[in-house]
């Protein structure tokens, strides 16, 4: 089974990034084998600082590594090292219905976020057909915002497929698994667009400042609390056992707790969880090499395949 995802170079990540999509892409490498790029040709429809670009790539890089991403299990590699995707997305984008990307909420989402209504934006979905197909995998788990591309990625594989012969596997519709949606300090969904943050490799003071932020009702430390409705227990279950969770749950509902002190606790949650990795990411830092070596293996190893894919695909549409 080949499982792949992709993960945009756009900012600082932060805990909702971290539990929503980092996480569940290191547990893939558990199930058999991964593949997980940094999607830059992507990051372009949003990025327009060249040096906030290729920095960024770094970063994330540098991100995955220290979280645990293991390259023996993980074919990790930048998008645009395999140049061969742009070319596939050209050869899907003539058989793509207008209608399919028409339908697509990210586009009108984004959109109406700000960013600028260009083409590019407009034909994301077929690029990351492209990234799918050329590496024939067959399960790409995705949070709930690109799920209707993966569905997108099928219909044109089809497509593609009774036009000019069977050149593509159909990848598996997403899998429906939800990851839940992490709150940030202010309790609307954690977004760096919202300046909602609590950021994971961030200075550690600012993380504790906004963990302390964290809006919570007005009731008093005697009140007995529901901890389902408290943006603080959102976070601190992330990290807790599930003995820990259940404890805490039962002190919510007795009274007798306050928020400051289940500030503390999830401070002290973060700062255990995350301090090996800060750890190892400042060691990676001094080894840039290293990380660019472990970039350029990846590259290599997914260019084989993604040559491959583009041939019979060039051979089936008579380019060759
Ligand atoms: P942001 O909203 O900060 O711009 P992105 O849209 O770049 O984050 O999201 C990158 C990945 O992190 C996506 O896979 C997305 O599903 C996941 N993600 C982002 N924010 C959250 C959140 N608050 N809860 C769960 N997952 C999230
Ligand atoms: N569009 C995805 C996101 O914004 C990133 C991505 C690009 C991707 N190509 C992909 C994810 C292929 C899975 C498979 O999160």
């Amino acid at each position: 089974m080949r499982k792949r995802s992709g993960i945009q170079p756009s900012g600082r990540l932060h805990l909702g990034n971290y539990f929503g999509m980092m996480k569940p892409a290191l547990e893939l490498q558990k199930q058999g084998q991964a593949y997980l790029f940094i999607a830059d040709y992507h990051a372009l429809t949003s990025v327009t600082d060249a040096a906030a670009l290729r920095q960024g790539s770094i970063d994330v890089a540098l991100d995955f590594l220290a979280a645990g991403l293991d390259t023996d299990k993980t074919l990790f590699y930048r998008q645009s090292d395999i140049p061969e995707v742009t070319e596939l997305s050209w050869l899907l984008s003539v058989v793509t219905p207008m209608g399919l990307l028409e339908r697509c909420h990210s586009y009108k989402d984004k959109v109406a976020k700000g960013l600028p209504a260009t083409h590019g934006l407009f034909a994301y979905p077929v690029l990351m057909a492209a990234d799918i197909l050329i590496m024939n995998s067959n399960v790409v788990p995705v949070g709930r915002d690109q799920k209707q591309h993966v569905e997108v990625t099928r219909d044109i594989a089809i497509k593609f497929n009774n036009i000019y012969g069977q050149v593509f596997t159909i990848p598996e519709p997403p899998i429906r698994e939800e990851v839940a949606v992490v709150p940030g300090v202010d309790g609307q969904k954690m977004s760096k667009s919202y300046n909602n943050t609590v950021e994971i490799f961030g200075d550690l003071k600012q993380a504790r400042a906004n963990i302390m932020k964290i809006v919570t009702d007005s009731k008093s430390v005697a009140d007995k609390k529901n901890p389902d409705e408290c943006n603080v227990f959102a976070l601190y279950r992330l990290f807790a056992t599930d003995a820990e969770r259940e404890a805490m749950a039962a002190r919510y509902r007795e009274g007798g707790l306050g928020y400051g002190e289940v500030k503390k606790a999830l401070f002290e949650k973060f700062e255990a969880h995350f301090t090996p990795l800060r750890k190892k990411r400042e060691e990676l830092q001094k080894n840039m090499d290293y990380v660019h070596s472990v970039l350029r293996q990846g590259a290599d190893r997914a260019r084989t395949e993604a040559v491959g894919t583009l041939k019979k695909a060039r051979q089936a549409v008579g380019l060759e």
